[in-house]
């Protein structure tokens, strides 16, 4: 029988998969999810715990696993579906993780690329749009530490702060979005454990982390569809504005649009890798990181992290 490969972060909701999942184990294909099955809330959670990023279909059914996809984000991003908000941020909160895991695999291909961008659009208005969507989104943990899932936080915290800051261009808001899902692209393939906390990290591994932004940054920038402005996110998104980064670049160097990235992953580093508890994150910035972030972001950040 022929299997193909699809990712985990796609089965996310409460519709039903009509199709059978299976996982490979020891060179075996082990039947792991049944049709009639579905993924939300606790279900999701222990499907994540597992740290699975791939399961496989038959062939045959592939047809019906592309339906699947298409009716469960459709269905999701529409206003009057009437399903509830946590079950539709589950499933796009998944799209935008699978879209960036789709970038991150497939770097040369211009349509992967595009649908990330059209995807980030469609982000924007979402949490612009529904007010309850943030808090929904957030509330989707990353329980596998993944970087890609990392990547939706980011963008997720980067148009909040984007709202509040009043910057409403839909262009650039879209290419932070997109800049923000694609950022740690440098971490992609490498063998270095992300999760570590920075003061904990061996000398190897802190040079490892240190050259990551501009790694990411080469493998792209010779990629003519990506834009400039998400290229610039790779390569400054660790950089500070006192000028403490891996480049050591001033605020003044800096796309804007990178800053407010790093602003927000800083958060998310805390959140996601190092254990910190929501409520307590912007506190430890504050009082560890003074002079890394403006100011009005990290307070922005603070409200934004209050409300979730
Ligand atoms: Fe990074
Ligand atoms: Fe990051």
């Amino acid at each position: 029988m022929d299997y193909v490969s699809i990712r985990v972060s796609t089965l996310r909701g409460e519709q039903k998969i009509d199709f059978n999942a299976y996982v490979k184990i020891n060179d075996k294909m082990v039947l792991y999810l049944r049709r009639g099955d579905s993924f939300e809330g606790d279900r999701l959670k222990r499907l994540k715990d597992r740290k699975l990023r791939k399961m496989y279909i038959l062939t045959e059914d592939e047809i019906r696993y592309r339906s699947y996809l298409q009716q469960n984000i459709e269905t999701a991003y529409d206003n009057k579906s009437g399903q509830d908000m946590q079950s539709r941020a589950e499933v796009i909160q998944g799209a935008q993780q699978n879209n960036t895991e789709e970038v991150f695999e497939n770097p040369d291909s211009v349509e992967s690329y595009t649908s990330a961008k059209d995807g980030a659009a469609k982000y924007v208005d979402f949490l612009m749009n529904n007010t309850e969507a943030l808090n929904a989104i957030m509330n989707v943990e990353n329980v596998d530490k993944n970087v890609a899932h990392h990547g939706v936080t980011v963008a997720t915290l980067s148009i909040a702060l984007a709202k509040k800051l009043n910057l409403e261009d839909p262009k650039k808001a879209q290419l932070l979005t997109l800049g923000a899902l694609l950022h740690d692209y440098g971490h992609h393939g490498t063998t270095l454990d992300v999760s570590q906390p920075l003061e904990k990290m061996s000398a190897p591994d802190l040079e490892l982390w240190r050259q990551h932004p501009q790694q990411g940054a080469l493998k792209v920038q010779d990629k003519k569809h990506f834009d400039q402005a998400v290229i610039n996110i790779i390569a400054q998104h660790e950089e500070a504005i006192d000028g403490t980064g891996p480049k050591k670049m001033f605020e003044k160097d800096l796309d804007p649009l990178s800053i407010l990235v790093s602003s927000s992953n800083a958060v998310d580093r805390l959140i996601t890798f190092e254990g910190v508890p929501k409520s307590e994150a912007v506190k430890r910035l504050t009082i560890n990181q003074v002079g890394r972030h403006p100011l009005q972001h990290i307070q922005l950040l603070g409200e934004i992290l209050k409300g979730t």
